[in-house]
């Protein structure tokens, strides 16, 4: 059987992230994974998570590397639900929330995709052309299901705006559709992680609820990349309320099955910073400051493309937010990036904003 193993295709990003950093030149530049860089494209540990992780060192806490239970640090849940939704203590949401951390936001849809393929059990999974590759990937198993990004899309860094929201919980409340909302980027289409969670809180607040799920990831929002800090959501209706036990437990099943109990360094980060006023206030300032310096990265690069009389105005590029911008570039324009000036990006054109801006290259490759 070793001998009829097939190969895969690896993963577009990490495989071209590798193969990026074993270039040589100077001069390369690594637009791929969505990940924070600094003006001198370095990686930036936010100050508010430094200091969280100061304070924890001091505690000096003995059962820092203890197990955590099957769903997770019920602290962290009940922040993660609060920056979600908007919830203070006394809200009666809370109780139509069943909630478990998972390994970051993509942990929270395999195991909300895992879930849904066990007992919603659906024939159809709709996604956002183009989308995310690993949504189509992770849902191979389950269906009926529209996967929305709430805010900062990618790869497109086009969002739906509130009215267009409003129709498609219309379309799913009538049509019976399960949303399944990922949730990557709060706070980096606006600058507000409570703005950018507009979508999220519309969809619980709805006059007739619907049941929906949300992939939280920290990932972005805290520079929490490797740490892997998560968590998958059901928002159900008030009538589940006896059978939210039955989900909680379906959930730790696939969990204990999986992977037994999520990891702890990054979830307690966040929820030190979330659980105390003033590191909370530092990071929504930090979390304001990356999403400006995407901005003018943005204004920059248009500043630098358009008026030169090329196959396009670029003017898409300052519509786009977020993390990203889907440039328009072919695979063939992207190929010469790539060998010509070791520019590195996606093949469908997609850029990480935190990386330099390429300028003068995309120009020459554009006027051929
Ligand atoms: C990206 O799309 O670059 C990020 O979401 C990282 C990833 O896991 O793909």
């Amino acid at each position: 059987w070793v001998d009829a193993i097939p190969s895969i295709l690896a993963d577009e990003i990490f495989s071209l992230a590798g193969e990026c950093r074993l270039v040589e030149s100077k001069n390369k530049v690594d637009l791929l994974i969505g990940a924070y860089r600094s003006d001198d494209g370095d990686p930036w540990p936010l100050p508010s998570v430094l200091e969280a992780e100061r304070r924890l060192q001091h505690q000096g806490d003995a059962a820092k590397h203890e197990y955590l239970p099957i769903e997770g640090d019920p602290v962290y849940l009940r922040q993660a639900q609060k920056l979600l939704l908007g919830l203070d203590d006394q809200s009666k949401l809370f109780q139509r929330l069943v909630s478990v951390q998972t390994i970051s936001g993509s942990g929270a849809i395999h195991i909300g995709a895992a879930f849904l393929s066990r007992l919603l059990k659906p024939g159809c999974v709709w996604v956002s052309d183009p989308t995310w590759a690993p949504h189509i990937l992770m849902f191979e198993r389950a269906g009926d299901v529209i996967i929305l990004q709430v805010c900062a899309h990618n790869p497109t860094g086009l969002d739906l705006t509130q009215e267009q929201w409003k129709k498609v919980a219309e379309i799913c409340a009538r049509k019976g559709i399960f949303p399944f909302l990922d949730n990557a980027y709060q706070g980096f289409a606006t600058g507000n992680p409570e703005r950018d969670a507009w979508p999220l809180r519309y969809f619980a607040n709805m006059a007739n609820p619907i049941r929906f799920g949300v992939a939280q990831s920290f990932s972005k929002n805290f520079g929490l990349y490797g740490q892997r800090a998560g968590a998958f959501h059901l928002v159900l209706k008030e009538q589940d309320r006896a059978i939210q036990g039955n989900i909680l437990q379906q959930l730790q099943f696939i969990i204990r099955t999986e992977y037994s109990a999520p990891p702890r360094t990054g979830s307690t980060i966040v929820k030190t910073i979330l659980g105390d006023a003033d590191l909370k206030a530092q990071w929504l300032t930090e979390v304001s400051a990356m999403s400006q310096r995407l901005g003018s990265v943005r204004s920059a690069l248009h500043n630098g493309l358009r008026g030169s009389q090329l196959n396009s105005d670029f003017d898409h590029i300052i519509q786009q937010s977020g993390m990203f911008s889907y440039t328009g570039l072919s695979t063939k324009e992207v190929l010469r990036l790539r060998q010509e000036f070791h520019i590195y990006l996606s093949s469908s054109g997609r850029i990480s904003m935190a990386g330099y801006y390429v300028t003068r290259a995309i120009r020459e490759v554009q006027q051929d």
